[in-house]
């Protein structure tokens, strides 16, 4: 039996609970979590935002130790430090053979799967296939990339969803490139990745935005050059700091319709609006025929950083190892499995940075 946070139902309080899980099954792999981020997306499981099956454990933003390998496992050892890849492609669909590993169509029959019991027996599912806010997960060798047991195990975590997310959407995304001026809207752990990421990227300005003022000081010390807090005026302000253009690259990372409006509004003519966050199915947004024409503007989405894992992970650990990207002031919170309902308050007001549970 392994400690885990289960939800038994949207909205109900969470617990932390005794699981069993499964022994890895041929391809499979158990793993010692030692750290995992509390990701807006898990927040999303239980408010409504999206809806998926419960009992659910929460947590897919995390990094650990492999400690059991199911037969026919080549990719990982015993002892091997992994990241967890929530979206880990087949290989086969047709967005794996055009390229585009985020988009892989499997996800969707690892997720509805139930994994492990509660203690009265009870299959319980686990959030994006991998319930990492656990002590251990057992996840497809698919879901593992291996890490330098040098990189400290909570830059490890993040990397696993808000890093990838936030410098995959600035890297791969919109590539952004060396001199270019970018807006960042939401500074969660995923907003201050992509600052960190634009940082990295070479842009010369970098507006960061969010409601709330306790992010100014942790988006400066990520790179970025502007701190405003949102407003309706928030389209006119950006562009009076770039000679009435707007930025190159918007990236919005709440997930709602208005920030995405300013986000498209706060963009040049030709820019691209990069959609981060993962708003709700019922929350409308629309556009007049003569914008669309005129403004000439890209609006895209960015589904984990529209990254291949597999190479971006190793990627940006390097950065991480040779201290080219700081990920230092993202983690605010390190908590245990206990406090992760306060690090969810937290959220819902939108005060600190990432929280993340360390396992000892
Ligand atoms: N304008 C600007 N910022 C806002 C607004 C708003 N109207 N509303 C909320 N925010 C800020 C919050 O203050 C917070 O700093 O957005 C940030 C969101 O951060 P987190 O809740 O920590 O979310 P994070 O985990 O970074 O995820 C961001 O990406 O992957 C998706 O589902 C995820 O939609 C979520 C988004
Ligand atoms: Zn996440
Ligand atoms: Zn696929």
């Amino acid at each position: 039996m392994v400690k885990a946070l289960v939800a038994r139902s949207a909205g109900a309080d969470l617990a932390v609970e005794e699981i069993e899980l499964p022994r890895p099954e041929p391809g499979e792999v158990r793993v010692r979590i030692a750290a995992a981020g509390v990701c807006h997306s898990d927040l999303s499981m239980i408010n409504g935002t999206v809806r998926p099956k419960f009992p659910l454990v929460l947590g897919h933003e995390a990094a650990g130790v492999v400690i059991e390998t199911g037969s026919e496992v080549r990719r990982v050892a015993e002892g091997d430090h992994v990241v967890i890849n929530w979206s880990p492609a087949c290989g086969e669909c047709a967005f794996c053979q055009h390229g585009e590993p985020w988009l892989c169509v499997t996800m969707e029959g690892v997720t509805s799967r139930p994994r492990g019991t509660l203690a009265d027996g009870t299959p319980t599912h686990v959030t994006l296939g991998v319930g990492a806010l656990a002590e251990e997960v057992v996840v497809g060798e698919g879901a593992l990339v291996t890490v330098s047991p040098e990189l400290p195990m909570a830059d490890a975590a993040l990397l696993g969803c808000a890093v990838l997310t936030g410098v995959g959407a600035v890297h791969n995304t919109a590539r952004v490139r060396q001199g270019e001026s970018v807006a960042v809207i939401g500074l969660g752990g995923v907003g201050l990745s992509a600052v960190a990421g634009a940082q990295l990227a070479g842009a010369e300005r970098i507006v960061a935005v969010d409601i709330s003022a306790d992010k100014e000081e942790l988006a400066r010390t990520c790179g970025a050059t502007d701190f405003l807090i949102s407003n309706p005026e928030l389209p006119q302000v950006v562009h009076s700091l770039t000679d009435g253009l707007g930025v190159n690259h918007t990236f919005e990372c709440v997930g709602r319709s208005d920030t995405i409006r300013a986000a498209w509004q706060s963009t040049r003519r030709g820019g691209t609006c990069v959609v981060v966050g993962m708003g709700s199915r019922d929350d409308k947004i629309s556009f007049s025929a003569l914008e669309l024409f005129h403004f000439a503007r890209t609006l895209t989405s960015s589904v984990y950083g529209s990254a291949d894992p597999d190479r971006d992970i190793p990627g940006i650990a390097s950065a991480v190892l040779s201290g080219s990207l700081n990920l230092d002031a993202i983690v605010t919170h390190q908590i245990s499995l206990s406090d992760v309902p306060a690090a969810f308050d937290r959220m819902r007001h939108g005060e600190g940075g990432r929280s993340i549970v360390l396992f000892t």
